[in-house]
């Protein structure tokens, strides 16, 4: 096992571990980054969701050698509590979610979305979520929260 840099949310991670390990593993037993969801470890569910290099990918499918070298954003990412991303701080303002497990992947799938289309219709962000399942059926608020991260960032919010 020959070490594998990374970088993950603007700093270099340096991991050692099989070539074929999860990122999703890589994420959150080696690296702490618990924020981002283990679900069905089948590719199915989306909670698992990172940016690779700007593109929304399942970690649980990704193996460590795949992304070797790239740029990996995960919810930490994002934003802080002091300081959340305009996307964290609407899902707040809709109350977009119950128990949460599915919105880490959703955010990370909604980034991506707004940050090639800065004005999607509903049926676009809901195409753009399509690989993200909520078992708690929050998908109405889910869909206005992003609207309203969109309107927000279009008014010159950060990022
Ligand atoms: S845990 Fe990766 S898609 Fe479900
Ligand atoms: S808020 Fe519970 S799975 Fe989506």
């Amino acid at each position: 096992m020959d070490p594998i840099s990374l970088i993950v949310n603007g700093s270099t991670a340096t991991v050692t571990a099989d070539d074929d390990t999860p990122l999703l593993d890589i994420l959150r037993n080696h690296l702490g980054l618990v924020g981002t969801k283990f679900g069905c470890g089948q590719e199915q569910c989306g909670c698992c969701m990172v940016l690779v290099d700007g593109r929304p990918e399942k970690s649980c499918g990704k193996a460590l050698s795949t992304v070797a070298g790239k740029a990996i954003t995960t919810i930490e990412g994002l934003g802080t509590p002091d300081r959340p991303h305009p996307l964290q701080q609407a899902f707040l303002d809709e109350q977009a979610g119950q128990c949460g497990y599915c919105l880490p992947g959703i955010l990370i799938s909604a980034k991506a979305l707004l940050d090639h289309n800065p004005a999607p219709s509903r049926s676009q962000i809901a195409e753009a979520l399509d690989d993200n399942i909520c078992r708690c059926g929050s998908h109405v608020r889910i869909l206005r929260a992003v609207e309203r991260a969109a309107a927000r960032l279009r008014e010159g919010g950060v990022r």
